[in-house]
């Protein structure tokens, strides 16, 4: 298929129930953030994209917290000593190098939350990327599926029985598993204009507090992380 994302954008979801499941072992046109493209070439990762209908829409933006916080899991059970971290919104990385990366798109009141994750070196991929197969995993494409599906299943669950779940337990997992937090970093925004200064934290909506002389909200940025 063209891109997970993009076939679910285009199907009939009415008839779908939430938690349908589009995965590809190959995309042809696969989507990443700022109109960028996500490699996967045939069998080398997973394309995965989720259909959502958050109960508490005021908070939707924890989903790609959420996938990343799975994703870093599911890595992390499969490379023990990998020490996966997340990057905050939307990556995780190991040795600093990105392994998986996150891209949703709200739809209405419904979340199409893709996300990729490698599995093998692949021969496009940026020098910054790294698989699960450089780190000594050799499971399949169906068992990291089957685990990454477990730990997202279980977030999920809980946000959606109580969203504020994520503002306390979510919120926590991300600061204890964070490449993001207590860096100097360049946030490029939206806009086009530029923050720079000390992640201090994130707040009760997930967005990134960065602080130079003043502490600034960010909802959306493509973060630069500087050397301390
Ligand atoms: C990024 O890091 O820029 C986000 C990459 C997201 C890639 C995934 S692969 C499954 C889903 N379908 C797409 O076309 N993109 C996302």
């Amino acid at each position: 298929m063209d891109s997970t994302n993009l076939m679910l954008e285009r199907a009939d979801r009415g008839a779908m129930p939430e938690l349908t499941a589009f995965v590809a072992a190959s995309q042809t046109a696969g989507q990443g953030r700022l109109g960028r493209t996500w490699v996967s070439e045939p069998g080398s990762s997973i394309s995965l994209s989720l259909l959502l209908r958050p109960n508490d829409r005021a908070r939707k933006g924890w989903l790609t917290l959420m996938m990343a916080a799975s994703v870093r899991a599911t890595v992390e059970q499969f490379a023990p000593e990998s020490k996966p971290l997340i990057k905050w919104p939307n990556d995780v990385l190991v040795v600093e190098r990105k392994i998986s990366g996150i891209l949703a798109k709200a739809l209405g009141d419904e979340v199409v939350l893709g996300v990729g994750l490698n599995l093998k070196s692949q021969q496009g991929a940026p020098e910054t990327a790294i698989a699960l197969d450089e780190l000594g995993c050799d499971a399949s494409f169906d068992e990291v599926l089957f685990e990454l599906l477990t730990q997202f299943r279980a977030r999920y669950a809980k946000f959606q029985s109580d969203a504020h779940w994520a503002v306390s337990d979510l919120a926590a997992e991300f600061r204890e598993h964070s490449a993001t937090l207590g860096s100097n970093v360049i946030a490029m925004l939206p806009g086009g204009s530029q923050i720079q200064g000390l992640v201090s934290d994130i707040d009760a909506d997930g967005n990134l507090l960065i602080e130079s002389d003043v502490i600034h909200t960010i909802s959306a940025a493509d973060i630069i992380h500087l050397r301390n």
